[in-house]
């Protein structure tokens, strides 16, 4: 049985202070979650959020990494980086990602590569937009991004990495896959995985849903046999609704 895991994704939000308050707030409501739980924070908030978790069940994530060891590159962290900060897990080719910051499926591979050398754990966003999706590309489409981002990994790498299916249409609109879309998408990336890799590492992998996923449309979601979990945005940045997400089981 694979293990949830539900994980918040601040994007540019919060301030070390109030990154802090939030912690502290949801520690105590999510002490007995059955899954896993991670905040991927804004990198400026890592030191507040590493503190602040300390003795508790909630993991540090970061939104991003840099392919390359260090050097010239204005503006970005390294995997080492990340890792001395006390990140465990990290977000990479976000949609947001992809569509702002010029992201390609080659540099997200890339990005990949050098976050699982460097032992962090990965969460791969992977989903089509609305255009494609009508035009009937989504099983090709999220096939073609989740190969060529584990591509160079060695089957157990590939077995730890969490993906994330997103569609991009349901990201921040209100808008949610049906229970049965997102089901049926994300066994379409488990059986792409199986097929290259293996039945075991199929039955393995992770595959969370992300996109306006809330306390009211979470048991759904969570109650199909594919997802394994969520990666959320607006309703991780209030305790109070995280931590219901979190306790979709009680
Ligand atoms: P949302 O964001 O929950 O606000 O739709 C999800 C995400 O972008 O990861």
């Amino acid at each position: 049985m694979r293990k949830p895991i539900i994980a918040g994704n601040w994007k540019m939000n919060k301030t070390p202070a109030e990154a802090e308050a939030l912690v502290k707030e949801l520690k105590p409501l999510v002490k007995d979650a059955a899954c896993d739980v991670v905040v991927c924070v804004p990198a400026v908030d890592f030191a507040a959020v590493s503190n602040a978790i300390q003795g508790s069940n909630i993991h540090l994530g970061a939104q991003n990494v840099h392919f390359a060891a260090s050097g010239a590159y204005t503006g970005e962290l390294s995997a080492d980086m990340l890792k001395a900060a006390g990140v465990e897990y990290v977000i990479i080719g976000h949609s947001e990602r992809r569509q702002y910051f010029g992201e390609t499926d080659k540099t997200v591979n890339q990005r990949v590569r050098a976050a699982v050398a460097a032992g962090l754990k990965v969460i791969l966003c992977v989903g089509e937009n609305k255009e494609e999706r009508e035009a009937g590309y989504t099983d090709a489409l999220v096939a073609y991004q989740t190969l060529i981002a584990l591509n160079g990994l060695t089957d157990a790498e590939v077995a730890d990495v969490i993906i994330a299916y997103e569609p991009v249409w349901a990201i921040g609109t209100g808008l949610t896959a049906t229970d049965e879309q997102a089901n049926e998408t994300i066994g379409v990336i488990r059986r792409t995985v199986a097929q290259k890799y293996g039945a075991e590492i199929g039955d393995k992998i992770r595959i969370q849903y992300g996109g306006s996923m809330n306390p009211k449309n979470v048991k759904g979601l969570m109650a199909q046999p594919e997802i394994d979990g969520g990666l959320i945005g607006g309703a991780s940045l209030k305790a109070p609704d995280f931590s219901l997400v979190v306790n979709y089981d009680k």
